[in-house]
This record gives structure tokens, C-alpha cells and sequence, in this order.
């Protein structure tokens, strides 16, 4: 079956959504973007994924402004109705204007394109990866989405042909996040991630695995982690909506714990399946 997308307010086959070669998306990557799970054909935490799409939109000062109901009607029909499990690829643009000018043009209309796809099962979230250490070679506001990934990219293409899954990166001696994924370290017992600010992209799953923590008892701590602490680490996690939990067990060539995935990723990632459930 052809698959329809939306581009600018209509539906059509992937095959016949075509923009601009004068798209601000296209020459400068100015543009934003949102990964928004359906499980089960319902989306995961819409209001939130739409309050982190309007901060980054505020962040590179591009006005749009659609209610989470208005971003629903134009998501719902992309989905499946069989129910299996997809995400929403959202992506927003400053837009075409006639000339190539960094500075914003007087007058454009943002492009708004939006897919499915479906989520297919991470063999890497029950067997763990390899993950290895970066350093954190990106710009200064990585809190907005931007949809400029060449610094991302290029990290993770790194891990993958060091045979790694995930580039973990670190500024200052600190780990920061993954290069698609926020970062979770099991310390004494305690969970720990970094604090929200401009150095992370303030992930939903680490929302969502921090809102689970707190009504299990789980002990946890917005904390920074030093690069020798997290070698240290009995668990390491990497976090992403695509992904789920994903256990590192070994980080630049060295076990982390026992080199299998930990008991406390069990736990979470079971209460993390728990609660999808009964959302759906
Ligand atoms: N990326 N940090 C970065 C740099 C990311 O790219 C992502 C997700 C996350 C996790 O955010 P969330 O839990 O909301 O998915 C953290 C998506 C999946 C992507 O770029 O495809």
C-alpha cells in the first residue's frame, strides 16, 4: 500500500511530497522536529512532545502555533489502524523564500511535513550494547530539536564503525548525553542522570523514567556524572522514545557491572512496559 505523508495541509503518496531546493530546511537545516510514539494507534505523551516542539520553535523564533488537538487531527490519519506500534515524525521549516540569505527573509510560510513509521522491536534493549566515549562536538542550545544533526551524526557514525551502538559524549570531563538518547547511570544504588539545561535534549523517556522512579521508591538524583564515575557505574542506560531503555554493558572496550544487563534496567524497563500498557 502506498504510504500517504502530510506536507503543508494535504495528504499525499510519499512519492509526491516534494519541497522547495530553496527550502530553509534544505540549505541551512533551519528547522525543527519531534519523534512522537503511537503505541497501540494511541500517541505517547502528545502534550508533552508538543510543549518541547513550541519551546524549540520559540528557540530558533519561528511562530507557528497549532493547538495539541489541531497537531492531533493532522497525525491521526498517518496512523494505522490495525494498531500495531509507530511513531510520528513531525518536522517543521522555516520555509522557502527566493533568495539564499542566512538572515531570516521578511516573509515566509514554515513547511510542515509529517510521517509514520513503525517501531520495530531494538534487538540491543533486553541483550545491552557497546557503547563508546566522545567528546561532545555539538553547538550550545542542544535543548531545542534542531533538525541540523550533522554533529549527532557523524558521533554516532563513529560508534558504529568502532562496532559500538551508541556514541556517549562527554564535555568537560562530564557525560552528557547519548547522540540520539539521554543518559542513565546506576551509582550506589542510585539512579542518576544529568540535569535538564542547554546541554541535553530534555528527553520524554527521561521524564517518563524519572515519573516512574518516584512512584516506585526508587531511589534518583538530576546530578552530573563525571566520566570516571560512570566507568564505574554498575548500569548504564541509554534513553530514547524509539528505543526504550537500552542497557550499555560495555563502554570503550571495558564491562559495565557484570557485562549483562543490570538488575534495576529489568525493573524499570518492566515498569515502563506496564505503564504503556494501561495507557492503551
Ligand atoms: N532522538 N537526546 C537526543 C540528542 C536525542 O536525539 C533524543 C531522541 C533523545 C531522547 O528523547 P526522547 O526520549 O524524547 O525520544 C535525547 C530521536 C528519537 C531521534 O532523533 O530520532
Amino acid at each position: 500500500m502506498t504510504q500517504q505523508v502530510y506536507l503543508n495541509g494535504e495528504y499525499l503518496p510519499l512519492a509526491d511530497a516534494k519541497v522547495s531546493v530553496l527550502d530553509r530546511g534544505f540549505l541551512f537545516g533551519d528547522g525543527v522536529y519531534e519523534v512522537i510514539p503511537a503505541y497501540k494507534g494511541r500517541l505517547f505523551r502528545l502534550e508533552d512532545h508538543i510543549a518541547r516542539l513550541n519551546n524549540s520553535l520559540a528557540g530558533i523564533r519561528l511562530p507557528l502555533a497549532h493547538s495539541v488537538a489541531e497537531w492531533e487531527a493532522i497525525f491521526r490519519p498517518l496512523l494505522a489502524d490495525d494498531g500495531r506500534d509507530q511513531y510520528i515524525y513531525l518536522q517543521v521549516t522555516r520555509g522557502w523564500a527566493p533568495k539564499r540569505d542566512h538572515a531570516f527573509p521578511a516573509q515566509t510560510t514554515p513547511t510542515v511535513f509529517a510521517m509514520s513509521a513503525d517501531i520495530l522491536p531494538f534487538p540491543g534493549r533486553s541483550e545491552g550494547i557497546k557503547a563508546i566515549t566522545l567528546d561532545d562536538t555539538r553547538w550550545q542550545l542542544c535543548d531545542i530539536k534542531a533538525i541540523t544533526l550533522l554533529a549527532n551524526i557523524l558521533l554516532r557514525q563513529e560508534a558504529v564503525d568502532r562496532g559500538c551502538t551508541e556514541a556517549i559524549l562527554v564535555k568537560n570531563g562530564y557525560v552528557i548525553e547519548g547522540a540520539a538518547s539521554n543518559l542513565f547511570a546506576v551509582i550506589d544504588g542510585e539512579l542518576i542522570t544529568p540535569p535538564k539545561g542547554h546541554e541535553i535534549l530534555p528527553g520524554i523517556t527521561r521524564d517518563v523514567i524519572l515519573e516512574l522512579a518516584a512512584a516506585h521508591q526508587i531511589p534518583y538524583r538530576e546530578d552530573i556524572i563525571a566520566l570516571e564515575a560512570l566507568q564505574q557505574a554498575s548500569e548504564v542506560w541509554v534513553v530514547s522514545s524509539t528505543r526504550e531503555i537500552v542497557p550499555v554493558v560495555n563502554l570503550d572496550g571495558a564491562a559495565i557491572g557484570d557485562g549483562k544487563p543490570g538488575p534495576l534496567w529489568k525493573r524499570m524497563d518492566e515498569l515502563l512496559q506496564a505503564y504503556k500498557n494501561a495507557l492503551s
